[in-house]
């Protein structure tokens, strides 16, 4: 862009001053540029959405500089204290903590709708043995819209209800099949007698021929991770979900398309990434090699499970992951593993390193979760997959909130064209 061409376009201060400030409940306030282009023939820029709401939600609030996490209001450290999954899944879906009648009615729901048709577990067997697990479960999860016709109508509020009890329901399934068809064993069969997370370690770890012990710790730190997991605003794989299903495209797809989203190592692929670069360190000695590279804009190389886009402080769900880490190694008799004294040092380094510290990058959620995954025997390839389960209720929250909008518009961004002007076509003899 020239100058010239940066005077001509820059609006002044008169131009832009009557635009109307918007407010939320909490946060910095919002400039409305809705009718921008309309008034001034002008565009914003911002790569990344770094400065730019994209829409407006009543569901999870953070400020990073705090290092806060609000579900509904509600500070996530109360809900990982006192709460459990299935009724942060219907505080997150439908605004309020339930009663005792409504949370029962909604476990119920989720139990019974657990099963997968029967075509769909055929489908697993067309996938190689080495599959990665989120290619199966994202592939499978857009399978369902050929599944449940029942539910594609998006204007049905009833459909939209089905449909939010069914994926929440039927996700842990669908990664415990992925995961028998990656170890080569028959699927197992969810239980109405079991617990969301008993249910998933049920199908995970038992065989036909023996039921496993399902171990209470196991079934709390799952059950914690999925809360912690649960929503995180409009992250990539979040507003992937709601740009999908602004089109009108069924919620399968949308989900789909998040899940896809959120394998990205920028995002949920990061907890799989941690356990390989903790893996490739191998040993503290190492730590200051490994700073270094992730300090050197000539390396790829980036600390992963560190810096976050929002949080400029310690990411409130990792101190929460931290914890946990401890409580399953101890009871796992496995209180000094040198995966966990890496990560601790890791970190450490890290947080007294220069670099990191002007740049404010602090654990995320992904640093200490493959730790936790890792002594619960789930395999690493399965760790995004995990995230997967517990995101899938904010994804459906966001969706819904975002189909019922009565501001609600196709997502269409623009663009800063700086490709070639109009030009004329040339035969190829004279090229
Ligand atoms: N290691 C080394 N340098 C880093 C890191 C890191 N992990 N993260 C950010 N930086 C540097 C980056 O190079 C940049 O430096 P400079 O200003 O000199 O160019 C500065 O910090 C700001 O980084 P950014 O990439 O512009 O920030 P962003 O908000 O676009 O990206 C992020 C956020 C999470 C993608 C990034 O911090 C990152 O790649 N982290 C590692 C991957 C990771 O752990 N992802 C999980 C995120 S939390 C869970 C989730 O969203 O699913």
């Amino acid at each position: 862009m020239t100058k010239e061409h940066c005077k001509l376009q820059m609006p002044n201060t008169s131009d832009v001053s009557n635009l109307e400030i918007q407010k939320g409940t909490l946060g910095p306030d919002v400039i409305d540029i809705t009718k921008l282009y309309h008034e001034k023939s002008l565009f914003t820029y911002d790569p990344g959405f770094v400065s730019t709401a994209s829409c407006r939600s009543k569901i999870t609030y953070i400020d990073g500089d705090e290092g806060v996490l609000l579900y509904r209001g509600y500070p996530v450290e109360q809900l990982a204290k006192s709460s459990n999954f299935i009724e942060v899944a219907y505080l997150l879906l439908y605004g309020e903590l339930p009663n005792k009648s409504m949370l029962n009615d909604f476990s119920e729901s989720i139990i019974h709708h657990t099963m997968l048709n029967e075509g769909m577990l055929r489908l697993f067997n067309g996938f190689r043995y080495d599959a990665h697990p989120m290619a199966m479960v994202s592939a499978i999860v857009g399978s369902m819209s050929a599944y449940y016709h029942d539910t594609m109508d998006i204007n049905s509020a009833r459909a939209r209800e089905i449909f939010a009890h069914r994926i929440i329901a039927k996700l842990p399934t669908i990664a415990a099949a992925a995961y028998k068809h990656s170890v080569g064993q028959p699927f197992m069969y969810p239980s109405n007698s079991l617990s969301y997370c008993e249910n998933l370690l049920h199908m995970f770890f038992s065989v036909p021929a023996e039921n496993n012990n399902i171990d209470p710790v196991a079934v709390e730190a799952l059950d914690l991770l999925f809360i912690l997991h649960a929503d995180h605003e409009q992250n990539c794989s979040t507003s992937t979900v709601r740009m999908a299903g602004s089109s009108g495209a069924n919620p399968y797809s949308a989900i789909a398309a998040g899940i896809s989203a959120l394998w990205g190592p920028a995002h949920g692929g990061a907890n799989e990434a941690v356990l390989k670069m903790l893996v490739e360190i191998g040993s503290k000695k190492n730590i200051e090699k490994y700073i270094a590279r992730a300090k050197d804009k000539d390396d790829p190389f980036r600390l992963m499970g560190f810096g976050h886009r929002v949080y400029k402080n310690y990411d409130p769900r990792a101190k929460i992951i931290r914890d946990m880490c401890h409580k399953v190694l101890n009871q796992k008799g496995r209180a000094d593993s040198p995966l966990l004294e890496l990560a601790l040092a890791l970190e450490d380094v890290a947080l007294n390193d220069e670099y990191f510290i002007e740049k404010n990058l602090y654990p995320n959620v992904d640093f200490y979760s493959g730790i936790i995954y890792q002594a619960l025997g789930i395999p690493t390839s399965m760790f995004t997959v995990m995230f997967a389960i517990g995101r899938t209720v904010g994804w459906v929250a966001h969706w819904r909130e975002m189909i019922t909008d009565p501001n609600g518009k196709i997502s269409r961004p623009r663009q800063l064209y700086i490709g070639e002007k109009e030009r004329n076509y040339i035969n190829l003899d004279n090229r």
